[in-house]
């Protein structure tokens, strides 16, 4: 985007643009390979990083008929955004929460009798039905009533009249792993509840138990409906899984050069004096730091693009700024766009090549782009809106 452009909306030379088309053309490929299978898009943790009201506002205009968050929080800021579709809530609520699901006719996730009870008095309350969706826990060890007492659970559950369980879901720990044994047995496990329940003739419309790893490798899991993620972004969840689309990336995380110094033999640059110099070197200092999401472990290892070459980051990286080492990039000037995360010319910085740098997950590394980078949204390569929460 143009200097003009970037100083007509906000000042903060750091941003981070989203390709809408991007995102559109990862939908469309992962629907294709869905066929009847529906797809829930999940926009929890702001979209990945992405920007919640705005990717689900697309993702709607995209025809996608149910998105996933896990805070009510996070649901009531797309209802209020005018997101119409479905909304399922996979987050756990208390009892005293009941009134907010009810409220902005969420979808929820639920497994405690408890919290059972209360959706069934608010919705009975407001002469409506609360709409749940079974979270069983066949192996991950966090939400959901234990798979060996699902059956009877759900048998239970069944008696509230104000309660309309549209789903039963469960979750992978491994989707994106080699070894599927685990996720394999998951998959028997909830399988196998779902046809005890049918014999009794209770029968639940939508079950579901995949994310993006289990959408690319377990086709025989994808069951009733998908909850994908990552995929929607661009991004695979690990080296491991089967590759069959052409992902676009979605996010591009760019800065522009602030000021530019030759610093001399002997010289250290930033906190904690990480780099010193052995020759003269240039170095560029970019405004952008850990505070943004751009971790510390990146010091002296991180790579960003300039002029679609690869340069590294010098010494430790500062709360609002860090340094790359431009002795070799002659003609850079301050004002330089800079890619810290995505692609520029022929090169990619990809979320997995910073999370392999910092012993994390490309997960973690899109949703920590902090709210001081405002989001830029482009179609046709056309910013068409720009999000920032501090102006
Ligand atoms: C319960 C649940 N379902 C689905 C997803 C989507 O996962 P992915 O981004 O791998 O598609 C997540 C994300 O972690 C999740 O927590």
């Amino acid at each position: 985007m143009s200097k003009t452009q970037s100083q007509t909306y906000f000042y903060r030379p750091s941003w981070m643009e989203v390709d809408l088309d991007a995102i559109a053309a990862n939908l469309a490929q992962v629907r294709a390979n869905l066929g009847a299978v529906q797809l829930c898009a999940v926009v929890k943790a702001d979209a990945y990083g992405l920007g919640a009201i705005e990717v689900a506002r697309w993702l709607e205009q995209q025809g996608v008929q149910r998105l996933a968050v896990v805070t009510l929080d996070e649901a009531i800021e797309l209802r209020r955004a005018g997101v119409h579709c479905a909304i399922l809530n996979m987050g756990a609520i208390f009892p005293d929460q009941a009134e907010a699901v009810v409220e902005y006719h969420l979808e929820q996730m639920a497994f405690q009798s408890d919290v059972m009870q209360a959706l069934n008095a608010r919705a009975a309350a407001c002469g409506t039905e609360a709409v749940v969706h079974v979270k069983v826990d066949t192996g991950m060890s966090r939400y959901g009533v234990s798979w060996r007492d699902a059956i009877a659970a759900v048998e239970a559950f069944s008696h509230f009249r104000s309660i309309r369980v549209a789903g039963a879901m469960t979750h992978f720990p491994m989707s994106d792993g080699l070894d599927k044994s685990f996720a394999l047995l998951q998959m028997e496990r909830f399988k196998a509840i779902r046809s005890t329940l049918q014999k009794k003739g209770i029968s639940i419309p939508l079950w579901h138990m995949c994310n993006s790893g289990g959408v690319l490798d377990l086709p025989q899991a994808h069951l009733d409906m998908v909850r994908v993620g990552l995929l929607l972004y661009g991004y695979y969840p690990s080296s491991d899984v089967n590759r069959p689309f052409q992902l676009q990336p979605a996010a591009r995380v760019v800065t522009r050069i602030a000021a530019l110094r030759t610093i001399q033999r002997g010289d250290t640059v930033g906190y904690g004096r990480r780099f010193m110099a052995e020759k003269e070197e240039r170095i560029a200092v970019l405004p952008i730091g850990y505070a943004d999401g751009y971790d510390r472990k990146l010091r002296n290892i991180g790579e960003v693009l300039i002029q679609g070459r690869r340069a590294t980051l010098a010494g430790g990286l500062c709360m609002d700024a860090c340094f790359v080492r431009v002795t070799d990039f002659p003609h850079v000037r301050p004002g330089d766009e800079v890619t810290l995360m995505g692609r520029e010319g022929g090169e990619e910085i990809s979320p997995h090549d910073i999370a392999r740098k910092i012993d994390s997950v490309s997960y973690e590394v899109l949703a920590r782009w902090g709210r001081r980078l405002p989001r830029v949204y482009l179609r046709d390569g056309k910013v068409t809106e720009i999000r920032n929460p501090l102006l």
